[in-house]
């Protein structure tokens, strides 16, 4: 295998034209877009013009891009609920293959794809590029200053946005996945949340739809408790409401100090710091910028991939089915929390 990996991209949607074939584009020496397929043909030829594709790698159904030998691997941007599918295809193969988030449309599926990727030594990834974020590296390290963390809060809200064109595309619409929005945008901050506070043990929670275009639930307020650990705090996520501000923080309360990771503005994240165990002794605020690159992630999950696939060693790669099943079980727990009225609910394991 040469050193520029050859990608076959299947689902040639918003994602894969804004976001997957740019961040391709701007590695030209790590990677090269080789084939394409969509179901409607029509948008693969379009994407063929971007990619500089020959006519003969656009390709008229799943099979026969997972069977082209110039394809390395295969990046799979579908509504979820064909990840299954797509994956026992790759399999099937001998393809690596990574698919966009979240996991699948519910814990059955995210069950199997689990187990189909235990069952192969192929690397099998689900695309979270929020698990790449600089921030996380950056509050990490400042963590061990705050002492033990007994709390955070975690807070995703936003004003309802018409003219979205994520929110335009009939299968968010009408979602077969668990949670519509919940899942599809909430995966991304469980990824942050878990990546610095630990994984979600239980969790008591109430959601609501707000608006009907959202085609379900698309908001969450809940309380969480910390896996194999006396950690607590809150989630909070939805982009449904009235006008307001839009505000992505999570704060980590420490037994000496707190680290805050403010993501508001997306385009200047930053870190901040207290370190102090009372109020008396509380040092300055810190503030510590975060150099995000504009992928917001994705390039660095695709740069790890590809080192998974050229060392032919799937644990190289950190977003792996297991993490991502974490992910939905979270939205999963949510909402069967939210049908009992707020019970506590222990999230699926796997
Ligand atoms: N990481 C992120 O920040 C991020 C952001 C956006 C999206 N995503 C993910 O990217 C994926 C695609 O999202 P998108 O926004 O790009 O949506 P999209 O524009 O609707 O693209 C979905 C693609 O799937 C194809 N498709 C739909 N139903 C199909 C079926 N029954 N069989 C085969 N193909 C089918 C569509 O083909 P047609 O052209 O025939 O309809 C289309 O090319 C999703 O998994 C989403 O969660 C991730």
């Amino acid at each position: 295998m040469s050193q520029v990996v050859k990608v076959g991209v299947v689902g040639t949607g918003i994602f894969a034209k804004d976001r997957h074939l740019p961040s391709y584009q701007e590695m030209s020496n790590e990677f090269k877009v080789v084939a394409a397929y969509n179901r409607t043909k029509s948008k693969a030829e379009e994407f063929a013009k971007l990619a500089n594709l020959p006519d003969n790698k656009v390709y008229d159904n799943l099979d026969e891009i997972m069977n082209d030998p110039d394809v390395d691997y295969v990046d799979a941007l579908l509504p979820v609920q064909f990840n299954v599918d797509t994956v026992k295809k790759a399999i099937a193969a001998g393809k690596p293959i990574i698919l966009e988030k979240p996991i699948a449309a519910n814990m059955k599926q995210a069950r199997e794809l689990v187990e189909l990727s235990d069952s192969t030594e192929l690397p099998i990834g689900i695309a979270e590029n929020w698990l790449y974020l600089s921030c996380i590296e950056l509050a990490k390290k400042h963590l061990p200053r705050i002492g033990d963390v007994v709390g955070f809060t975690h807070n995703s809200t936003g004003p309802f946005v018409t003219n979205n064109k994520y929110l335009a595309t009939t299968w968010r619409q009408s979602p077969e996945h668990i949670g519509g929005f919940l899942s599809d945008g909430g995966v991304h901050q469980l990824a942050l949340v878990t990546s610095l506070v630990g994984e979600f043990e239980s969790v008591s929670a109430l959601t609501q739809q707000v608006r009907e275009q959202s085609g379900t639930d698309d908001i969450v307020f809940s309380t969480v408790k910390i896996r194999n650990s006396k950690t607590i705090g809150t989630f909070t996520y939805g982009s449904a409401f009235g006008a307001t501000d839009k505000s992505v923080f999570l704060k980590m309360y420490g037994t000496k100090g707190s680290v805050v990771v403010e993501l508001s503005d997306k385009a200047n994240p930053v870190v901040k710091v207290r370190v102090g165990e009372t109020a008396e002794t509380a040092g300055a605020e810190e503030v510590y910028p975060v150099s995000q690159e504009d992928s917001f992630g994705v390039n660095d999950e695709f740069l790890n991939f590809r080192e998974a696939v050229l060392k032919k060693d799937k644990k190289l790669f950190k977003s792996s089915p297991r993490v991502a099943f974490h992910h939905l079980a979270c939205v999963a727990a949510f909402l069967e929390s939210s049908a009992q009225n707020g019970n506590n609910v222990t999230v699926e394991t796997i």
